[in-house]
């Protein structure tokens, strides 16, 4: 049995900051941020949307895409780092925004590998006969964490939602899922402010951002998922020539392109969205999906590779018989 993608749904907020309005913010150029990142523009979340609220239009774009409704669906599994509030948990709120009644539903944080978790994890559940029906969201407002004087940081982030649902298949669809993580490079990339810690700080109104070191976490980035691209092939045991389409974590051009290399992949066997949405955290990868499959490039049958790596450092990856 494997679980299948039967649809796949996003959602960007209307707002869109461009790098021209980003030169007027900080000491910054387009053209810094066009060679360094590949970034042109990304959304921004209004006042009045969050994290669920998106992640509730992305789902319901896949449930619609799938030919699904709410009584269909028995288990919700969210991967955000910026949820609405410390609980409810997102995938609950949700439920609620569309009526989906007595499954289980849960956030999980993995930063940027979001989505990947929880796919690897909503994918268990299918194989098992837990699940016939799953959504399978990673949305973000991850924007609200970003320091708007910080040049370094603020060019590159955006808020978005995708989704997909998954249902059990006797077709091949989810073929391998790696999820990894190693704690010990957590002080490279971190908002280190949360409820146990930093609280105080928080409630007193101290400055908080997100704290990157935008070079080391680029070389991580790059050497971990050279390596997470021979651990998948080796693990479902196919050549790398059977990949039609990369479907990467959307945080850096620069990094997409080592991976592609790697996979010696051209560039149009590449889904590039980074241009248009920045780095959307959990949120990049089922963008970049539902874009490429909304636009005819992805089609059934097709084997895709989706990759990812983020904060923690997290990472993590899936090999898709679409
Ligand atoms: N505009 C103009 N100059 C900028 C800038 C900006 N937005 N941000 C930084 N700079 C400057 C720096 O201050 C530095 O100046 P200096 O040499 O005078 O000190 C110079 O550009 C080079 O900075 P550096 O950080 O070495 O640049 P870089 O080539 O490493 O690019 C990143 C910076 C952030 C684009 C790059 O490191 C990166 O993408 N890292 C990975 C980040 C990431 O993907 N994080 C999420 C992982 S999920």
């Amino acid at each position: 049995m494997y679980a299948r993608i039967a649809g796949t749904g996003r959602y960007l907020p209307p707002k869109v900051l461009t790098n021209a309005d980003l030169e007027k913010m900080v000491d910054t150029t387009d053209e810094w941020i066009r060679t360094r990142t590949g970034i042109q523009r990304r959304h921004i979340a209004g006042p009045d949307e969050t994290t669920s609220s998106m992640a509730t239009e992305a789902a319901r774009n896949a449930m619609e895409m799938a030919g699904v409704g709410p009584r269909d669906i028995d288990l919700v599994v969210v991967g955000t780092t910026t949820p609405d509030v410390v609980f409810p948990n997102v995938a609950t709120l949700v439920q609620a925004n569309l009526g989906i009644r007595d499954t289980p539903a849960f956030s999980l944080e993995t930063a940027c590998s979001g989505f990947v978790y929880a796919l690897g994890i909503a994918d268990k559940f299918i194989r098992l006969g837990d699940s016939k029906c799953a959504l399978v969201i990673g949305a973000e407002c991850i924007t609200r964490l970003v320091d708007w004087t910080d040049r370094g940081t603020c060019v590159l982030f955006g808020d978005g939602a995708g989704a997909v649902i998954l249902k059990p298949s006797e077709e091949p669809g989810i073929l391998t899922t790696i999820l990894s993580a190693d704690g010990a490079y957590g002080d490279l990339l971190s908002y280190p402010y949360g409820v146990s810690k930093g609280f105080d700080q928080l409630r007193a109104g101290a400055p908080a951002a997100i704290q990157m070191k935008g070079n080391e976490v680029f070389k991580v980035a790059v050497n971990t998922l050279s390596r997470l691209v021979d651990q998948t092939l080796a693990k479902a045991g196919i050549d790398r020539e059977a990949i039609d389409w990369l479907v990467p974590h959307q945080a850096n051009l620069r990094i997409i392109q080592a991976a592609a290399k790697k996979l010696e992949l051209p560039m149009k066997q590449v889904v590039v969205t980074v241009t248009d949405h920045g780095n959307t955290s959990a949120a990049s990868i089922p963008l970049a999906l539902d874009t490429a499959v909304r636009d005819g490039r992805i089609k059934r049958g097709q084997t895709l590779l989706l990759e990812t790596f983020g904060g923690g450092f997290t990472w993590g990856s899936a090999l898709v018989r679409y």
